[in-house]
């Protein structure tokens, strides 16, 4: 133990004297400034290794806004057509066809529906302004053209 404290010290002396010995004298000097050195050394890396986790960890990108249209849709439409179904009246569902067949395909006629409502559909014109409607049209439409594809529960 002591012959491994003595090497240390005729280790450290040694760099004392090399490195510093024409400029300080004595090794206090040197000591306290090794001191000041791995002070600094070790409060950087405190500062630099949470930054470099941060720099590793990928920022998540905020989610795309929802197009109105699909949000209006999914507040009031989704509880009986989700994914473009109908729950109620399974063949009035909002498929292409089928709003070929009911002659349903084209905005003004979804607008119309909507406005005024349809026997166990019921009328949105009180509760969405025309904004709202022509939005939710659109949506409707353009997710038939393609088969619900992109919605989050597919027509079946
Ligand atoms: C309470 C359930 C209900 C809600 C909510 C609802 N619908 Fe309907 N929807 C129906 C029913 C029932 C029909 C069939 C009406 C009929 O012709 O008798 C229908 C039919 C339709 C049709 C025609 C489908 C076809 O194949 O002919 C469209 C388009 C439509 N709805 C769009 C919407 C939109 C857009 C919304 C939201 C703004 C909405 N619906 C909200 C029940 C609902």
């Amino acid at each position: 133990m002591q012959i491994l404290l003595r090497s240390v010290q005729r280790f450290v002396q040694s760099f004392n004297n090399l490195a510093w010995n024409n400029r300080v004298r004595g090794g206090r000097t040197f000591l306290v400034l090794r001191i000041i050195l791995i002070v600094l050394i070790m409060s950087s890396l405190m500062f630099v290794t949470p930054a470099l986790a941060a720099i590793e960890t990928p920022v998540p990108l905020p989610p795309l806004p929802v197009p109105l249209g699909e949000r209006i849709f999914t507040a009031n439409c989704a509880a009986c057509h989700i994914g473009g179904n109908n729950i109620i009246i399974a063949e009035k569902n909002l498929s292409k066809d089928a709003l070929a067949k009911y002659e349903m395909n084209s905005i003004a006629a979804i607008k119309t529906q909507v406005t005024l409502g349809k026997n166990a559909m019921p009328a949105f014109g009180d509760n969405l302004n025309s904004a709202e409607i022509e939005a939710v049209a659109r949506y409707v439409l353009t997710q038939s053209q393609q088969d619900w594809k992109r919605s989050s529960v597919g027509l079946q």
